[in-house]
C-alpha cells in the first residue's frame, strides 16, 4: 500500500517516508493503534486504510493532538499549518472552509472509519495517563518535540512495551529538536529495551527485549 497525502499537510514530505513507515506497521498488523500527534490526519487516514486491508471492522484507532494552539499549551511545538500550496489554501479556505488541523475536519477525513476511529483533543502530557496502554498494540509517536514531552509519552507507554507492544517515534535524528533523541536515548537505557534506528535515523522503533 502506497502513502498518500489527501491533499492535506502530513510529517512525511520526504520521497519514501510513508511507504517505509506503513511497512513497519504492516510487519505487526496491530488491531489497536495509537497515534499521538495526528495534525491534519493524514498518516490517521494511511493507518485506517491499511488496517481496514487487515482486519476489516476489526480495528481501533485512536488519535491524540492539541488540535490548536491557546494559552495552556503555548510551550509545545506546533508546525506551521500554513500551505506553501496556494491552491490547498484556497481550497481550505474558500471551498471546505475548514481549518484543516481541527478536530472536525481530522474526523471529516476519516469518516470512512467512524467506527472505528477514537478522537481525542487535550495534551499527551494529562491525556496518556488517562487510556488503558495495556490495550494498544502499536504506538506511532509524533506529538511533542521536548525532552520532557517526550519522556513523559515514553513513560506512558511501559505497559504497551511489556506487553510485547510496539512505540514508534518519529523524528529521532532531528537537528532543531534534540529533545527527542536524548529522551529516547534515556529512556532506552534506563529500562534495558531493544530500541533500532532505522530510515536514515528517521524512526526509532523501541520493543522489550
Ligand atoms: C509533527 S505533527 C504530527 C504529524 C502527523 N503525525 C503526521 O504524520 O502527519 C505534531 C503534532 O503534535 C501535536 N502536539 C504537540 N505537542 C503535543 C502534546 N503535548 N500533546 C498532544 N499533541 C501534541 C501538534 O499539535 C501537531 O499537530
Amino acid at each position: 500500500m502506497r502513502y498518500k497525502k489527501y491533499f492535506r499537510k502530513t510529517s512525511f514530505k520526504q520521497k519514501g517516508v510513508g511507504d517505509f513507515f506503513l511497512k513497519e506497521v504492516l510487519l505487526k498488523k496491530p488491531k489497536t493503534f495509537l497515534e499521538v500527534g495526528v495534525f491534519h490526519g493524514v498518516t490517521a487516514r494511511n493507518i485506517c486504510e491499511l488496517l481496514y486491508t487487515i482486519h476489516k471492522d476489526e480495528f481501533k484507532y485512536i488519535g491524540l493532538d492539541l488540535f490548536e494552539k491557546n494559552d495552556q499549551n503555548k510551550n509545545e511545538v506546533i508546525p506551521s499549518t500554513n500551505f506553501t500550496n496556494p491552491l490547498k489554501s484556497i481550497y481550505f479556505k474558500y471551498i471546505k472552509k475548514q481549518n484543516p488541523y481541527s478536530i472536525e475536519a481530522v474526523k471529516e477525513l476519516l469518516i470512512k472509519y467512524k467506527k472505528n476511529v477514537h478522537l481525542i483533543r487535550g495534551n499527551s502530557n494529562t491525556v496518556l495517563k488517562n487510556i488503558d496502554m495495556k490495550k494498544i498494540d502499536f504506538v506511532f509517536l509524533d506529538g511533542g518535540h521536548t525532552y520532557e514531552t517526550v519522556m513523559n509519552d515514553l513513560e506512558a507507554c511501559a505497559d504497551t512495551l511489556k506487553n510485547g507492544g510496539t512505540v514508534l517515534c518519529d523524528d529521532y535524528n532531528l537537528g532543531h529538536a534534540p529533545g527527542v533523541k536524548n529522551s529516547i536515548d534515556d529512556y532506552v537505557k534506563k529500562n534495558k529495551l531493544n530500541c533500532r534506528i532505522l530510515c536514515d535515523g528517521r524512526f526509532a522503533k523501541i520493543e522489550k527485549n
